[in-house]
């Protein structure tokens, strides 16, 4: 491991199961010594997201200011010619550009406006008791049996869960849209870039529609297919399907798992958090965030020549917003690498990215860990980690895809 970090470069998806998250290290340097920081491509890297034809080199960057005010910007900063690291050019790039996640402004804000009900408070709020409700159903399942693998067993289950009640995807098939959701955030863990996670999705998501064509019941997906504002044609339906199967899913998932993580490695923020789990949880689950930037990155496009900073850069470079890096700045967050569940300003963390673009179910996704984290500390609060957790390898996500832990059985009455 120790010569792909002196190669230094981001590509490389060993290198956070090696670093066990983002390279700090270099962030913490480069923010330092020149922070604005070109990574070139790496000729070595083969891995990648179908469709996708490599990676350039982009410029990355590691101060908090700088990953806000280019968030902030999209008249400067495009997300319209893609924003993962991966580059798509041609019929691939159009075919994406039905996404959300890159419409161009006008587009994105009135998807957005169509899409938002249900992440608004009223809404999440009446879905609070569900998601308690099934929170409590999970740990029921695991809590006699003494001992689980934490992330699949338990962390990934409700936001799947939650995200399908949501969109209303019936229970048939929601095994299979988590099943490609993780083959899609697992790239680089195949042997061939091969299209099958999303044509599966993407056929998946076809029939669905077809049956909220026919039957509406009023769900996040039948508004969508059955919108005459919008009129949004099935690709666009598609890409929907994938954001939400991604998106909605794993990022969840490896909170949850990092969370767990941590409260072992840091005993004394442990007792604190159980000493009053009301007072403490949601800064808890931020300073969490802040900590671990689960989605390490997304990108932009320079659609000028300009200047970040004082470095230049040049129409069509591809910028990195490193949250891990901008979430470790001490310029915002003072003695940035200590996990601190009491820190006054974990909530200003980037973990959801900021801007136009912003995490639409971060309230969800706060709801959900709550709703998860106080089952397992006030029934499991004695739980192990049986073994060191396994890394995701990937150039995206800081993920924990394997953490068995043990703990005192619960015995029904
Ligand atoms: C801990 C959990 C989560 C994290 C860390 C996270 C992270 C992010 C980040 C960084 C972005 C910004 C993308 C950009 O600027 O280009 C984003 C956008 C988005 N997220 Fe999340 N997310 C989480 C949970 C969720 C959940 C639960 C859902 C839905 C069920 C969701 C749906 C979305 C959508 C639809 C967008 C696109 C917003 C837009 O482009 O306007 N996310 N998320």
């Amino acid at each position: 491991m120790a010569t792909l970090l002196a190669e230094e470069n981001l590509l490389d998806p060993d290198l956070f199961p090696a670093e066990q998250g983002p390279p700090h290290r270099l962030f913490d340097r480069w923010r330092q010594t020149d922070p604005v920081h070109w990574n070139p491509a790496n000729p070595s890297y083969v891995g990648g997201m179908p469709g996708s034809a490599g990676v350039k080199g982009f410029w990355v960057l590691t101060r908090y200011q700088d990953v806000f005010d280019v968030s902030m910007n999209q008249a400067m900063f495009t997300s319209h010619d893609g924003i993962v690291l991966w580059d798509v050019e041609g019929e691939e790039l159009e075919r994406q550009r039905a996404n959300f996640m890159v419409m161009q402004p006008d587009a994105h804000s009135a998807v957005k406006k169509v899409i938002m009900p249900p992440f608004m408070p009223r809404a999440l709020a009446e879905l609070s008791p569900e998601v308690d409700k099934l929170a409590a159903e999970i740990v029921d399942r695991i809590a006699p049996r003494g001992a689980c693998e934490f992330v699949f067993d338990v962390a990934s289950i409700l936001p799947v869960h939650t995200f399908c009640e949501l969109m209303g995807i019936p229970p048939q098939y929601r095994d299979q849209v988590a099943h490609y959701g993780n083959e899609m955030a697992d790239v680089e863990s195949r042997t061939s870039i091969s299209m099958d996670p999303m044509i599966g999705l993407f056929g998946l998501a076809q029939q669905m529609a077809e049956e909220k064509r026919r039957n509406p019941d009023g769900r996040l997906l039948s508004v969508m297919v059955n919108d005459t504002t919008l009129n949004l044609d099935p690709m666009m339906i598609n890409q929907f399907v994938l954001v939400f199967a991604m998106a909605g899913h794993e990022t969840t998932r490896s909170t949850a798992a990092h969370f767990m993580y941590l409260m072992q490695r840091h005993p004394d923020q442990y007792a604190l958090l159980r000493s009053d789990f009301e007072a403490h949880i949601d800064n808890a689950i931020d300073e969490v965030l802040r900590f671990t930037s689960t989605t390490t990155n997304f990108v932009r496009h320079a659609v000028a020549d300009t200047m970040i900073g004082d470095q230049p850069v040049k129409k069509g470079d591809k910028i990195y917003l490193s949250y891990a890096a901008a979430n470790r700045d001490p310029a915002v967050f003072a003695d940035p690498h200590r996990f601190d569940i009491t820190r006054a300003n974990a909530k200003r963390h980037l973990a959801f990215g900021a801007g136009p673009h912003i995490c639409v179910g971060a309230r969800l996704a706060k709801m959900q860990l709550k709703a998860l984290l106080q089952q397992i500390v006030t029934r499991l609060p004695e739980y192990q980690l049986a073994g060191e957790p396994e890394w995701l390898r990937s150039i995206w996500f800081n993920a924990i895809i394997r953490m068995p832990i043990t703990f005192t059985a619960e015995h029904s009455a």
